[in-house]
């Protein structure tokens, strides 16, 4: 088979590419990438050179070019990673969501109407069903819940999703759905709370917790969400939306000083500053029907897969570095300067 992964450039399309070239090696990999300041072809320098893995640099939104590859590949699946996903610049500025997030999923659906497909799997979020109140800890996200979202990355999200939904309706396109929650790992951009709390931890520079750090996420090692992509896309059933989570509800807080504990840093460190607007409570995923149709369930536990993944940046400074060296100096400035 001929696997289109879409994103595979950023943090979790790259993990994924690495999942399907280990685990299926009898499938051809290639990835489409804009390259935004998200994505880095450092990330995939070990595959670059793989017998079953072609990269191509284009944009989603570009008809033409993602009509050509089509034309040359004629993939029998495609996973759309692509993105923008960062809250907070969708806050700072909507419209490129729209674009990317909404405007490209329909180029992608349009080129696997014209060439035919056997599967478009939607990478979507639990931040399409809006947050839960923390004092209703029974309450979790299940497929049924009503979409209902606060920010602009959120809404353009469940945009796509209505597009995905529509185009399965309206063309009969065989698609498939999945809704995760927080990630971490490897190849984490650096924008983000885990990776960045490491990375200024290691610098001894302030930890930015926006308002109290109350706030829940339902944190999933990144490869448990590949392994359950894999198995969506090989036998989920077409048409159906799959919630992913594995009921590992954190408080920010909590995590910042779990990162200051693993590295011998001082919860001093800890700097409150003003709150994301419209800030989300809480997220808790209910993964009963993945679990109960397609087997799947968290495999790596939170406190394995935080301290793989504070190793991971021990050990990689050499990939984070020249992130942060370049563009991210005035993102960061921007974002937490007199915050
Ligand atoms: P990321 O920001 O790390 O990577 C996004 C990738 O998409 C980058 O490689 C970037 O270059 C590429 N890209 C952006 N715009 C593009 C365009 N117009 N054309 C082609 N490529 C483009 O994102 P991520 O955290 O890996 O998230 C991947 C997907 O998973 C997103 O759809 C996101 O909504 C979803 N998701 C993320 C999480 C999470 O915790 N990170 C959880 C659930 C769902
Ligand atoms: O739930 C899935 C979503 O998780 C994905 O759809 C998004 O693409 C992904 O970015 C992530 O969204 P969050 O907004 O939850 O992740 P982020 O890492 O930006 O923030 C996690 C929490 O930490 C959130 O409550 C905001 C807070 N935070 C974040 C940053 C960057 C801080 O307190 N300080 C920070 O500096």
């Amino acid at each position: 088979m001929t696997i289109v992964v879409t994103g595979g450039a950023g943090f979790i399309g790259s993990n994924f590419v690495y999942y399907l070239l280990e685990h299926h090696p009898e499938d051809r990999v290639v990835c489409l990438d804009k390259l935004t300041y998200a994505g880095n072809l450092s990330t995939l320098a070990p595959v670059m050179a793989h017998p079953q893995f072609r990269f191509v640099k284009a944009d989603i939104c570009d008809r033409a070019s993602v009509y050509r590859l089509f034309e040359e590949e004629h993939p029998d699946i495609v996973v759309n990673f692509a993105a923008e996903s960062h809250v907070d610049r969708s806050i700072e500025n909507p419209e490129v969501f729209l674009q990317t997030n909404i405007i490209g999923t329909s180029v992608l659906m349009d080129a696997c109407r014209k060439y035919g497909i056997g599967r478009y799997h939607q990478v979507s979020t639990d931040e399409v069903y809006g947050d839960l109140p923390l004092d209703r800890p029974d309450l979790f996200f299940t497929e049924e819940t009503p979409i209902h979202t606060s920010s602009p990355y959120s809404s353009s999200k469940a945009s796509a999703d209505l597009l995905v939904m529509a185009y399965h309706r309206t063309y009969g396109l065989p698609v498939t759905i999945s809704r995760c929650s927080n990630n971490y790992g490897p190849y984490h951009f650096p924008e983000k709370l885990i990776p960045l709390m490491i990375i200024n931890a290691l610098a001894d520079k302030p930890l930015p917790v926006y308002g109290e750090g109350l706030n829940v996420r339902d944190w999933l090692y990144v490869e448990d969400h590949c392994k359950a992509i894999d198995r969506i896309i090989r036998d989920g059933r077409v048409g159906e939306v799959y919630n992913v989570g594995g009921h590992n509800e954190k408080q920010n807080i909590e995590i910042v000083r779990l990162i200051c504990r693993s590295l011998g840093k001082p919860e001093s460190l800890i700097t409150h500053v003003t709150d994301r607007k419209g800030h989300d409570m809480r997220y808790a995923i209910d993964p009963t029907k993945i679990h109960s149709e397609l087997g799947w369930l968290p495999e790596t536990k939170f406190e394995d897969g935080i301290q793989k993944t504070i190793q991971w940046y021990l050990d990689n400074r050499d990939w984070w570095e020249t992130i942060i060296s370049g563009e991210y100096q005035n993102y960061y400035e921007k974002m937490y300067h007199n915050r």
